[in-house]
């Protein structure tokens, strides 16, 4: 039901943006991919974590590009905490083609699905992490966005999908607490010029088309602060 909707809705608004909805994504979620990844190993996924930790973290908090200080190596994201679908789904798609990376597409060619699935879990079972970094910016428009949207640009509120904590939903839908900014900034820059379109049903780059560059600015600053 759910899915014939947003098939739906993909075919009505492609239409209007002027190009075609690919899927994006060879995942499809079914019952034994759910499955596989519900039953993800968390002790497997912990030893196999051990290679991610020089960019990712000891602790998947991920870093930030001021830390990172190389031109070559951009912000690394933090996995620590993410719903166990979507790190499973990232994986595969850089896995498969469909997102890529300098970094993770060789470095996913080389996990197996049951990999994946236990890495995910691993991921999942960490507490999230805690970025906050002083919070007297204005972000107001980030807030108006987040909690309502703007029905002029027909722009969902954030929280519909990516719950009211940015916590991240059922199926794919990521968490975005305490998300690096410049990360979060780059990936939704690249969502909005169709670098990255990975998102099944093209959920994110039909709203990151309608943001102004400096509302996705706030809106890093805004969920890096969230706890
Ligand atoms: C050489 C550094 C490096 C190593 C090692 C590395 N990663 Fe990454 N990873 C990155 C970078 C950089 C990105 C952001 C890529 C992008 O923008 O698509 C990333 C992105 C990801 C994402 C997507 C996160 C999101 O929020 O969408 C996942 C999942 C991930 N890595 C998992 C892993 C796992 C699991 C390992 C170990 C098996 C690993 N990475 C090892 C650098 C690395
Ligand atoms: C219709 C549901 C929906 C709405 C509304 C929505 N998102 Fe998303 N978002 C998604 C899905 C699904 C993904 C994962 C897509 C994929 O697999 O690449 C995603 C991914 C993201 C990512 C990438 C996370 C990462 O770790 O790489 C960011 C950042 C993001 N959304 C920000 C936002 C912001 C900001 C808003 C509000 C302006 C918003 N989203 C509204 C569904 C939604």
């Amino acid at each position: 039901m759910m899915t014939r909707m947003l098939v739906l809705m993909a075919a009505l608004v492609a239409p209007i943006l002027g190009h075609a909805v690919e899927s994006g994504s060879q995942i499809a979620w079914t019952t034994e991919t759910l499955k596989l990844v519900k039953k993800g190993n968390v002790e497997k996924g912990k030893s196999l974590a051990e290679s991610c930790k020089s960019c990712h973290g000891e602790f998947g908090q991920g870093m930030s590009s001021e830390v990172v200080d190389d031109e070559t190596i951009p912000a690394i994201p933090a996995l620590a905490g993410q719903v166990a679908n979507y790190t499973f789904k990232q994986l595969r798609d850089y896995f498969n083609g469909d997102r890529s990376n300098d970094s993770m597409t060789s470095i996913a060619k080389g996990l197996t699905e049951q990999d994946a699935a236990d890495l995910a879990a691993w991921y999942a079972w960490l507490p999230a992490p805690k970025q906050k970094v002083g919070n007297n910016e204005k972000l107001a428009i980030a807030e108006k966005m987040v909690r309502e949207g703007d029905g002029k640009r027909i722009l969902p509120p954030c929280f519909v999908c990516h719950g009211a904590n940015g916590q991240g939903e059922k199926m794919d839908i990521p968490s975005l607490a305490g998300q690096h900014a410049d990360y979060f900034e780059r990936t939704l820059l690249a969502y909005k010029n169709d670098q990255r379109h990975n998102d099944i049903y093209s959920r994110m780059r039909l709203i990151a088309k309608q943001l102004k560059d400096d509302e996705i600015k706030a809106l890093a600053r805004y969920y890096q602060n969230m706890q």
